[in-house]
């Protein structure tokens, strides 16, 4: 198990380095990442490479045993590359050029760029394949991060004409998949296809769509040609991985896609950042962790773990005592199994004034530092129990096609992907209940339990798998809007909504209705429905499917005279499967309920917790154990035990 730090010797006077590491040591850290950002100080003119200082840095941390993480450093290019070649420079939607001066200005299809970076990248992998404490390449970093996987520049406008030609053959078959015939915009060829760039009214949803596709097969594409080069140039010993930047659903790129060219991937783990006021929920923040295991399937490192303040020009949320150890484990329990923290010391110049780490620009060795060194010392027994497999009974599916489908077309005001994804998912992680988070075209046949939130792009392909999965005796819970789409973003012609997987839920959708933000309509419970601990009244947002079931039984109907129509359904088959469809934005009181019911019915191991007590249990060796993550900035307890703020711990189940 590596436990260390984010330290950049680069930035600070050499005669630190010493104590700095001499520190890091204290804190019982065996690894520490440098490099990522230090291309000028690798090649400070065009062909003339030297890594002595790294080699030097390399000394001082293999006198002390340490091991490394080396970042190849493409995210943040020389002055002199983009004084040279301002065409690598990356455009935003009003064409104007991103300046040099911030970081990942690059354009992912410029070829100078891609020149440039992967001879840098062969020189320095190259130096240092021989290098035993060097255990890992760390590729650029957090890829399309803060607004870099979408350019509109003109290198990216012809590779994505490009683009469209290889994928449609010929300009009539695009034309009549997107339906150009409507508004008069039939190509006659693909050089007069545009970018998406803002327009009057609104683009062709098959053109954005195939857009996003392609913005993430421009980002995929460079880090695959890094990673191929690293590859080609590392030793043996050496693995390579890359640092996931959280806001997945706000990305261009298919993270599952990027994932496979990892031998571990790695994720930066901030529970809140820059301005927020309060960290995300426990809930979206277990979701988050469980989405980066399901990527691979195996364990992942933290390659940045918050431990203080964060932000660029504006921060605001300063972490309670122990509550970024908390977090820690809550990462722990959920699949990291080795943690760096970010960052050794906060930067006195620079962008990054205010990213606070465990260090701050007194240079003394405070509370973060004992927080930390907690952490290290209390985790390293349990290198084989985070390791271990964790068997999730319940199944959350994603599809990166369908989340760039409602970011083009929210269609109601008040839709937000990752609040409808936590809908479904949440319930069940305040029962404590594992839960993976996967891409739609992973096996889930062994789940006991699949949640399909606002899946609107759905062929029959995968209906016909969730069909097999419910005709198995799983449980499907669908949300709104579901099936009403193809893989083209066009509307299902001719098929009753819905679509592909209406008979399967035993309904169909007579009408809908988009709510406006704030608004909320009120539900009642079935009365034959009052036999399981349903909430007798419930409310609904963000959106209502008019639901009429035809082989479904009502849970949930409208309370509105004009539409008294079912809200949430299920329906029960022969073979003991399940399909629950919530039409609606469901309260999460009521959604509670219904994974209540669900987490009873399927037999699925939960575990009562007071509210904002996270409990994980993962088994190792026949033993189980639990972690435990007192989320609160309160006393509370759990089976008895009385827990402080913040507090997080592992006990054998034995002694829980
Ligand atoms: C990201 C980057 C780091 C640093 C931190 C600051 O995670 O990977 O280089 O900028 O944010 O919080
Ligand atoms: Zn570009």
């Amino acid at each position: 198990m590596y436990l260390g730090v984010d330290y950049y010797p680069d930035y600070w006077p050499e005669q630190l380095m010493d104590e700095d590491l001499d520190g890091i040591v204290g804190l019982g850290a065996n690894i520490v990442r440098i490099g990522e950002f230090a291309w000028h100080r690798m090649e400070p003119r065009e062909g003339q490479y030297d890594f002595s200082f790294f080699d030097r840095v390399l000394e001082k941390v293999k006198s002390r045993g340490l091991k490394v993480m080396f970042g190849v450093p493409t995210a943040t290019f020389p002055a002199w590359l983009a004084a040279k070649h301002p065409s690598i420079l990356s455009r935003d939607e009003t064409g104007a050029v991103r300046a040099f001066g911030g970081r990942r200005q690059y354009c992912y299809n410029s070829p100078e760029y891609r020149e440039y970076a992967l001879r840098l990248t062969r020189r320095l992998v190259e130096h240092y394949r021989d290098e035993p404490a060097i255990v890992a390449w760390q590729v650029d970093n957090e890829f399309g991060h803060e607004g870099s996987d979408m350019c509109w520049c003109p290198n990216c406008h012809a590779a994505f004409q490009r683009f469209l030609e290889e994928k449609y053959g010929s300009i009539d078959r695009l034309n009549e998949t997107y339906g150009t015939i409507f508004w008069g915009q039939t190509y006659n060829d693909f050089s007069e296809i545009p970018m998406p760039l803002p327009t009057i009214t609104t683009h062709n949803p098959s053109l954005r769509l195939d857009w996003a596709r392609f913005r993430s097969r421009s980002l995929n594409g460079f880090a695959e040609a890094l990673v191929r080069t690293v590859r080609e140039c590392k030793g043996d010993h050496q693995s390579v991985t890359t640092n996931l930047a959280g806001g997945f659903f706000h990305k261009w790129f298919d993270h599952a896609e990027h994932a496979r060219l990892y031998d571990f991937i790695s994720y930066d783990h901030y529970p809140v950042w820059g301005g927020l006021r309060e960290p995300l929920s426990p809930g979206e923040l277990g979701m988050n962790l469980d989405f980066v295991r399901g990527l691979t399937g195996k364990p992942f490192w933290i390659a940045e773990q918050l431990i203080g303040a964060q932000g660029h020009d504006l921060i605001g949320y300063l972490p309670r005592p122990n509550q970024a150890r908390m977090w820690s484990f809550q990462a722990f329990a959920r699949g990291c199994s080795n943690m760096l923290y970010f960052v050794w010391r906060a930067m006195d110049r620079g962008a990054e004034q205010f990213c606070t780490g465990i260090v701050d620009q007194d240079n003394a060795r405070g509370r973060k530092y004992e927080e930390v060194r907690s952490v290290f010392r209390d985790i390293a027994p349990h290198a084989e129990l985070v390791e271990s497999d964790i068997e999730a009974e319940t199944a959350v599916l994603y599809d990166h096609d369908n989340i760039w489908s409602w970011r083009f077309q929210p269609q109601s005001e008040a839709f937000d992907f990752t609040r409808e994804m936590l809908r479904l998912y949440d319930p069940f992680h305040r029962l404590n209940c594992l839960t993976d988070v996967i891409p739609a075209d992973r096996d889930f046949a062994r789940y006991k339990v699949l949640l399909v939130p606002v899946m609107q792009i759905m062929e029959r392909t995968l209906a016909d798998r969730i069909r097999a999965f419910a005709e198995a005796g799983g449980t499907v819970v669908f949300s709104f809007r579901t099936g009403i789409k193809d893989k083209a973003n066009n509307l299902h012609f001719g098929m009753p909504q819905p679509g592909h997987v209406a008979d399967l839920c035993g309904i169909r959708i007579r009408a809908y209705e988009a709510l406006p933000k704030g608004e909320r309509v009120r539900l009642a419970a079935a009365p034959d429905a009052g036999g399981e601990d349903l909430p007798r009244e419930a409310h609904a947002e963000v959106w209502r499917d008019l639901i009429e079931p035809v082989s479904a039984e009502t849970l949930y109907r409208y309370d509105d005279p004009f539409f008294p129509h079912a809200a949430v359904t299920r329906r029960r088959l022969e073979g003991g499967g399940t399909v629950y469809y919530v039409g609606c934005g469901l309260d999460d009181r009521a959604m509670r309920a219904i994974a209540r019911i669900i987490v009873r019915e399927r037999k699925i191991c939960y575990i009562d917790s007071d509210p904002g007590v996270e409990v994980v249990e993962r088994r190792v060796r026949g033993r189980r154990y639990r972690f435990v993550m007192n989320h609160n900035g309160r006393e509370a307890s759990f089976q008895g035990r009385r827990l402080n703020p913040y507090d997080s711990f592992i006990v054998p189940v034995d002694e829980a």
